[in-house]
C-alpha cells in the first residue's frame, strides 16, 4: 500500500470588504478545479475552506512531498481564481501572495504557504487541519510546544508508553533558512530559548521520537523575507496527526483554550490574542482582528477526508468548551487597544510591517539637536 500525502497549501488571492473575508465565488472556483483533478486521478480528494482572507486548499494524494503536479494544481487553481473571480470582481489585493508570474515547479519560495507531509495511513489516521489569519508562523510555537512537550497539557507524554520518549522539534531559523532537531524533553530549555523568539524560529515539522514518526508539519512561508519588502501578513497552517500514541485530537486542542498574544492584527504590526473560532467566525474585523485561528478535524481513510455530513469536518472549536477563550480574547482585545501605537500593543520598529519611521526621521533630522 503506497503512501499517502496530505498537502494544505494556502494564499491570499483577494477577498472582501478589504482584508476580510474569502468571496464564495472564490471557493466554487477552487472546488470545481479541484474535483476536476479528482477525475483526473492526480488527487484523491480535497476541502475548500477559508479562514479570513485566506483561500486554504487541502489534498490528498499519492505523489509525495514537494510534487511538482501537485503544487502546479494548487498554483493555477490561486491563479485562476485571481484571474476569473478577484479580479472581474475588484475584490481586495487580488493575487496578493502570489509574488511570481511563472512557476517552477514548487509554490515554496513563490508566496503561498504549505504544511504538507507523507506516511503510512494507520488503521485509524485523525488528522486536524488548522489555519490562523492576521498572524505568522511563530504564532503556532507556543500551542506546539505545550502539545508536544508540556506534560502539563498533554497528559500522554507521561501516561502512554509510545510518547514518553517524547518528540523531536524541527526548528528553522527563517533569517539564516537553516534547521535544527531539538529533542524534548531532553533540550526542552534549547527549545524554548529558540522558539520563544517567534519572529525568527518556527517549528516546522515534529517527530515522535520512538521511532521517527511524522506528527506535524507547520507552513513557514515568510513573505516579506521572500519579497524583500511587506506584501502580507504569512498567515500560517498546519496539519497535526492524533491519537493512538501520539496527542489526542482533545490534546491537540488544549492550548488553543488561552488565546495567547501573537504578532499580526491591523496591518500586521501590532499584537493580539489568537481567538479560536468556527468556520463561520473565521472572519476578521475589530481592527482587522482579533486574530483567529480554526480546527477542522477528519479522518482519512485511503486518502478520502471523511468528515462529519458528507465532506464538512468536524468544526473543532465552534464548540461552547472554547466560548471562555473567546470572551478572555475580546477581553484582552479591548485592553490591548487601548494603549494606540504604543509599544509593546505596537511591534517594535523592526517588525511593523508598515513604518513611516524613516520618513520621519529623515524630516525631523535637522531639528535634532546634540543633548546636553
Ligand atoms: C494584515 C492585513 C490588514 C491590512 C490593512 C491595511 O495582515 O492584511 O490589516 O494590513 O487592512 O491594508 P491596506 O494597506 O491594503 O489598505
Ligand atoms: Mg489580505
Ligand atoms: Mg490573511
Amino acid at each position: 500500500m503506497s503512501k499517502i500525502t496530505i498537502s494544505l497549501v494556502k494564499a491570499d488571492v483577494g477577498s472582501t470588504p478589504g482584508h476580510h473575508m474569502v468571496h464564495p465565488k472564490q471557493v466554487e472556483k477552487a472546488r470545481e478545479m479541484l474535483s476536476e483533478a479528482v477525475k483526473g486521478e492526480l488527487i484523491i480528494d480535497f476541502y475548500v475552506f477559508h479562514c479570513g482572507d485566506d483561500l486554504e486548499l487541502l489534498m490528498t494524494h499519492r505523489m509525495g512531498e514537494n510534487n511538482p503536479e501537485v503544487h502546479g494544481l494548487a498554483w493555477n487553481v490561486f491563479k485562476t481564481v485571481t484571474e476569473e473571480v478577484s479580479k472581474p470582481l475588484k475584490l481586495y489585493a487580488a493575487g496578493q501572495d502570489l509574488l511570481s508570474d511563472s512557476f517552477s515547479g514548487n509554490v515554496k519560495g513563490l508566496g503561498p504557504g504549505i504544511a504538507e507531509m507523507e506516511f503510512t495511513e494507520r488503521r485509524s489516521e485523525p488528522i486536524i487541519a488548522f489555519a490562523a489569519d492576521k498572524t505568522e508562523p511563530g504564532a503556532f510555537n507556543l500551542p506546539l510546544y505545550r502539545i508536544f512537550a508540556d506534560p502539563l497539557t498533554c497528559a500522554g507524554l507521561v501516561i502512554d508508553p509510545s510518547m514518553h520518549r517524547g518528540f523531536t522539534f524541527r526548528v528553522l531559523d527563517l533569517k539564516e533558512d537553516k534547521h535544527v532537531d531539538l529533542k524534548c524533553p531532553e533540550e526542552m530549555y534549547d527549545l524554548v530559548s529558540l522558539i520563544g523568539t517567534t519572529n525568527r524560529y518556527v517549528v516546522e515539522r515534529v517527530y515522535r521520537t520512538l521511532d521517527s514518526m511524522i506528527a506535524c508539519v507547520a507552513s513557514t512561508t515568510k513573505l516579506s523575507l521572500i519579497a524583500g519588502k511587506y506584501v502580507g501578513k504569512d498567515d500560517p497552517c498546519m496539519l497535526v496527526r492524533c491519537q493512538h500514541g501520539l496527542p489526542a485530537v482533545g490534546e491537540v486542542l488544549t492550548p488553543f483554550g488561552f488565546p495567547h498574544l501573537v504578532s499580526g492584527f491591523m496591518r500586521g504590526s501590532h499584537i493580539g490574542p489568537l481567538m479560536p473560532v468556527g468556520l463561520k467566525d473565521a472572519k476578521c474585523t475589530l481592527f482587522d482582528g482579533p486574530p483567529r485561528v480554526v480546527a477542522l478535524g477528519f479522518t482519512l481513510t485511503e486518502g478520502r477526508l471523511i468528515g462529519l455530513n458528507g465532506s464538512e469536518p468536524a468544526d473543532l472549536f465552534e464548540d461552547v468548551a472554547f466560548d471562555h477563550a473567546r470572551r478572555t480574547a475580546n477581553l484582552i482585545t479591548d485592553y490591548i487597544r487601548r494603549h494606540g501605537e504604543f509599544m509593546p500593543a505596537r511591534l517594535g520598529p523592526e517588525d511593523m510591517e508598515y513604518t513611516t519611521l524613516p520618513q520621519i526621521l529623515e524630516r525631523l533630522h535637522p531639528r535634532f539637536k546634540p543633548h546636553s
